[in-house]
């Protein structure tokens, strides 16, 4: 096994260092089975029974996945969408949950339609404002805070130390959508947040070739024993070959994200001051409003996700992605390839992201060839 004094980084490379004992392959076996073999005393010595509740392949990337965010346990899910799921799902009719206004799409459009019917009492507070999350906390009956840093596709940054601290002041859990930010740049369970979610899909995997979530807890508590039994129930795990595959992708973490991150800062900083450019959304600029938060919370880059905001409004802004090469027209982020969404048309009616905005994520190509693909873009606008 990797030293556990060695830094993530290379415990990650090394999948933690495990090494298949039958035949001392560096790469961990794919394990297909759905069932085991009992004991003739009944018992399970290795722990595995039924691959609906628990298997090997989602076990070796599992433990990779609760090491990078220092968590106690971590758990592989089908989907972010599922783990996210999970976390609303092991509360009881009646709780109180805040989330942020501006934060992934699908989840909140999700609380919204599915989990408030189901009887979550669900809040929306804006994006960092600690004040309006601390006076919308309803001590003793809200149970969870949900928060995302930076928050797509805007990008405000919350401070996950603060927040955590006033969310525990009322005696509620605080879970934290980290899939932009990664356990490269920021690790919430050392900040003192309760879980962290992934949408694995993203950067974990980061080759847009594997759905996938995951949750990493604190600590082992009844939480995260009912997180468990939702997984359980619904068959939410992640299936073997994708588990595989993601332990695969998530080798390659670290070289990935410092990648896009040294690219999208070169990216920001061309292009905020440029004729054609309202405003460039970027946490590691000077001028964003969380940056001072982010170069305490993000360390060694700002991540690979910004956003541009064309003057002339829709109209440009789509004028512009369709003018793209380099970067793909294409939903999702986090992978090796660039992308750009205008996420308005996405998201539709309701939706607080500006029309003229257009998101990108940052991929790993030569960053002089999507500053220039930008550029040609922009020009002929
Ligand atoms: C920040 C964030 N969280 C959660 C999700 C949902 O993840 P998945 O698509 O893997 O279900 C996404 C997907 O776009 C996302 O961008």
């Amino acid at each position: 096994m990797t030293s556990r004094n060695t830094h993530p980084a290379t415990r990650c490379a090394q999948a933690l260092g495990a090494i298949d004992p039958p035949t001392k392959a560096l790469v961990p076996p794919l394990h297909a089975a759905t069932t085991f073999e009992r004991e003739p005393d009944l018992s399970y010595p290795q722990g595995f029974s039924y691959s609906r509740n628990d298997a090997p392949t989602q076990r070796a990337v599992e433990a990779v996945l609760a090491d990078l965010e220092g968590g106690a346990d971590a758990l592989a899910f089908a989907s972010g969408m599922s783990a996210a799921a999970a976390v609303f799902m092991a509360l009881k009719p009646g709780d109180h949950v805040l989330a942020q206004a501006t934060m992934y799409w699908g989840l909140r459009k999700w609380l919204i339609e599915v989990a408030r019917p189901w009887g979550l009492a669900v809040d929306f507070v804006p994006a960092g404002d600690l004040g309006a999350l601390e006076a919308a906390l309803k001590p003793g009956r809200t149970r969870l805070v949900w928060l995302e840093t930076p928050a797509n596709p805007t990008w405000e940054v919350i401070d996950l130390a603060a927040a955590a601290g006033i969310a525990h002041g009322a005696g509620a859990a605080i879970a934290v959508d980290s899939t932009v930010a990664t356990p490269v740049l920021t690790r919430p369970i050392a900040l003192g947040c309760d879980l962290v979610m992934h949408s694995a899909t993203k950067y974990l995997n980061g080759h847009s070739d594997v759905l996938a979530g995951a949750l990493m807890t604190a600590r082992v508590d009844p939480l995260w024993a009912q997180i468990k039994e939702v997984r359980k129930g619904l068959g939410g795990i992640l299936a073997p070959f994708e588990s595989w595959l993601l332990l695969r992708g998530v080798r390659t973490l670290f070289v990935r994200v410092r990648q896009a991150s040294a690219s999208a800062q070169a990216i920001a900083e061309r292009f905020e001051r440029h004729p054609k450019v309202l405003a460039v959304l970027y946490p590691g600029l000077a001028s964003h409003p969380g940056h001072e938060v982010a170069r305490r919370q993000m360390q060694g880059g700002f991540g690979g996700m910004l956003s541009i905001r064309v003057k002339g409004g829709q109209a440009t802004a789509v004028k512009v992605a369709a003018r793209l090469h380099v970067f793909k027209r294409a939903t999702s982020l986090g992978g090796v390839e660039s992308l750009v969404e205008h996420r308005a048309s996405i998201e539709g009616a309701g939706s607080p992201c500006p029309p003229d905005l257009l998101r990108l994520s940052v991929g790993v190509e030569e960053t002089g060839d999507l500053v220039a693909d930008l550029d040609q873009a922009l020009a002929a606008g």
